[in-house]
């Protein structure tokens, strides 16, 4: 039983559930939680490597002023209008400290990223879930209706990977007198970016993650962008030191080392687009992806079995046991290997049909 002396929202919510991490020494194919099938380039690792005593003896610069310099020359933007966290998980925290008072409001389209409500939680905050529209289009009215402090937009979203349009969000925003976040933790895999909404719009601020696209899961490195005014409150609400020296360092040498990235983006795309393509000959039902994952239907609606199946085979992607989901499975695209590894598991499923 949880401790009396726990604040009783904390013990009446569940926390988030993160996906599987098995250890480093089993092998097993990993599509579960959307990280890059490749390694960090050369420079960031040299960029570590290079890390003296000092550094690490002193506290860290507290905004990570490095980063937010080569962020902001490789956006064509100012240093003033990001800030660096721990993780885009980091940002969201210190955008929901900022933008949503106790008793207040976020709302978001749902299914999204199931952090979104733990965070409404610990601010003794309301989550109002707001089912897409058709097609996963963007719920303008039905979220405006909310009357919320503040709307979070993953955008491409998670975990459908499908993606709103920027003039779609643009038309939002005007709408919308709170905070508008836009979370483009999966953005260097889409076609667009909203980041052209910050100029007119000043309730918008985009958060972005190196988790996903600089193959830095385990960095822990995330950053947001918003008009200065936006960044200068939300520098309020963080941690005093919340990007150590050996992250400023790294996640710095990776916004910087952008030839090596754009071409594992462009794979990725190539790997996403053959995936969807070979599943569906196969029966599944693929949503239009612009993410580094598929969303993706079992052809017999059986999304548990098939994840079983696929896991008894070392194989791991993620499930889902929500409403609308439960016969789909999230599929992280990888290297071509392990793609294939995929689909001869699937093709293993169906030869051989797994007990319930
Ligand atoms: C939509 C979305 N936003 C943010 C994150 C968090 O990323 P990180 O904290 O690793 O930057 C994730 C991770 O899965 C995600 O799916």
């Amino acid at each position: 039983m949880a401790p009396s002396f726990v604040r009783a929202r904390l013990r009446e919510m569940a926390g988030y559930t993160p996906g599987e991490q098995p250890l480093a020494e089993e092998r097993v194919v990993k599509l579960n939680t959307n990280e890059n099938p490749f390694p960090p380039s050369d420079r960031v690792m040299q960029a570590i490597a290079n890390i003296d005593r000092e550094s690490l003896r002193r506290y860290p610069n507290p905004t990570a002023d490095a980063f937010r310099a080569a962020a902001a020359k490789m956006l064509g933007l100012t240093p003033e209008m990001f800030l660096a966290g721990n993780g885009s998980d980091d940002i969201l925290t210190i955008a929901t400290r900022t933008f949503i008072p106790p008793g207040g409001t976020l709302a978001a389209p749902d299914p999204t990223y199931s952090l979104y409500p733990v965070l409404a939680n610990l601010q003794d905050a309301e989550f109002v879930s707001v089912p897409w529209g058709e097609d996963w289009s963007l719920p303008t009215e039905a979220l405006l209706a909310t009357k919320a402090d503040a709307i979070y937009l993953a955008n491409p979203n998670a975990p459908s990977g499908t993606f709103v349009s920027p003039t779609r969000v643009a038309e939002l925003a005007r709408e919308f007198d709170g905070a508008l976040l836009i979370d483009e933790a999966y953005v260097d895999f889409a076609e667009d970016d909203c980041l052209s909404l910050l100029r007119d719009h000043p309730n918008v601020m985009i958060s972005r993650t190196l988790s996903k696209a600089y193959c830095l899961a385990g960095l822990r490195f995330g950053y947001a962008v918003a008009q200065p005014q936006v960044i200068h409150e939300l520098m309020k609400a963080k941690d005093s030191y919340n990007c150590d020296a050996i992250s400023i360092a790294a996640a710095t040498a990776a916004i910087s080392d952008q030839p090596y990235y754009k071409e594992k983006w462009e794979y990725v795309k190539q790997e996403r687009q053959r995936l969807s393509v070979e599943l569906m000959q196969m029966g599944w039902t693929v949503l239009p992806s612009q993410a580094n994952f598929i969303l993706a239907s079992v052809p017999d609606g059986r999304g548990r079995e098939a994840y079983l199946g696929l896991k008894r085979q070392g194989i791991l992607v993620r499930y889902f046991d929500l409403p609308g989901l439960t016969d789909k499975l999230r599929i992280t695209v990888g290297q071509n290997h392990q793609n294939n590894a995929l689909l001869a598991g699937i093709k293993a499923l169906t030869e051989t049909p797994v007990a319930a």
